[in-house]
């Protein structure tokens, strides 16, 4: 079975094929160079690249897994969350290709995509586990029982953690995606340069997140240095490497208790931000000290791509699973929120 998959969600435009759980291609046309004069994605722009790539992007796919439409046995695209003129961009190509071939169609959640990423190299994990997907876009954290079964256990009340980088990375004059710029400036300084305090929920979900009360702190620090000359590198450095173990530190607290709480025996995350070498090593140490499994996608499928949709969209299909083709785009949409 070979399934072609689209991912056009927010500034990526995506197409993969996968065979029998094995990625044959994974294809990502980025558009970093098309925003980063903006210091951050613009939705019409965004779009009108989609629009402009995802023919090529798909027969480069093709071509790569060495397909043609002959061998294809279905289309799956990302239906939800993401920009709309994004996602309507690959949704609407997906189900064109889908009516016009005869295919069966499955329309993929980006969130679920993300949560199983894992799986496309390893498809053996223990379940309960805790699934953090951390991104631009997203910071949920979730308890996965089983594939398809999922509740949402706490998300951002304001800022994805991705977003924070990028407006860190802003702040401190670094360009953009901030994220591997801070990562990058943060092993030069001293974490401990600066001390900022943990969000607190009061009375609500403790398993929530939020970075813009950091956010604020480090544009104060950042407005205090450029008032006393001491904007420079050794600050920068610093308060990068302050604000991301602060970061990592807020991350870390609410995954290892979610995992305490749901006696979970592995932890998973994925997203852009899954790509930070300090976090990576600390939910590392952190997990093998509690005899937990740790699973991190590779680079290529933590960050958005169409080889996700791809694996997600084959399970389903071969369940027996199929969208109708009346699917529409949805700009926000959660998972694991009716259980
Ligand atoms: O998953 P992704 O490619 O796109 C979505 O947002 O869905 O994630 C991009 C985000 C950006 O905010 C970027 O700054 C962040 O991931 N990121 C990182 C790192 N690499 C990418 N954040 C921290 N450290 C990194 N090494
Ligand atoms: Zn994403």
């Amino acid at each position: 079975m070979n399934i072609l998959a689209i991912e056009s969600s927010c500034d990526e435009t995506g197409a993969a094929v996968i065979c029998d759980g094995k990625i044959l291609s994974n294809v990502v046309a980025t558009q970093e160079e098309v925003h980063a004069r903006f210091g951050g994605v613009v939705p019409e722009l965004a779009s009108r690249k989609h629009l402009e790539v995802i023919i090529p992007t798909l027969q480069t796919a093709m071509e790569k897994a060495n397909v043609t439409w002959k061998n294809i046995d279905g289309i799956a695209a990302t239906y939800a969350p993401g920009l709309i003129g994004s996602l309507l961009v690959g949704l609407t190509s997906a189900k064109t290709i889908a009516l016009a071939k005869h295919l069966p169609f499955i329309a993929v959640n980006h969130l679920e995509a993300h949560l199983n990423a894992h799986l496309i190299d390893a498809p053996q994990f223990p379940n309960p586990s805790i699934g953090l997907v951390i991104s631009g876009g997203h910071t949920s954290l979730y308890l996965v029982r089983a594939f398809g079964d999922y509740s949402l256990l706490g998300a951002t009340r304001d800022d994805a953690a991705g977003e924070a980088f990028d407006k860190v990375a802003k702040l401190l004059e670094l360009g953009y995606p901030g994220g591997p710029l801070v990562d990058k400036l943060a092993r030069k300084g001293n974490p401990d340069a600066f001390t900022f305090t943990l969000p607190r929920f009061g009375s609500g979900n403790q398993l929530d997140f939020s970075f813009s009360g950091l956010k604020t702190a480090v544009l104060i620090k950042v407005k205090e240095a450029k008032n006393t000359n001491t904007f420079d590198d050794t600050f920068k450095q610093n308060l990068a490497a302050s604000f991301q173990a602060t970061v990592i530190k807020i991350v870390v607290k609410q995954v290892f208790e979610a995992a305490k709480i749901h006696a979970a025996k592995g932890i998973v995350i994925s997203g852009g931000v899954a790509a930070n070498s300090l976090l990576r090593s600390t939910l590392q140490t952190e997990a093998d000290k509690r005899n937990l499994k740790l699973a991190i996608p590779k680079f290529e499928y933590c960050t958005d791509n169409a080889a996700m949709i791809a694996y997600v969209g084959e399970r389903y299909l071969k369940m027996g699973k199929q969208s109708s083709l009346k699917t529409n785009a949805v700009a926000n949409m959660e998972i694991g929120t009716d259980s």
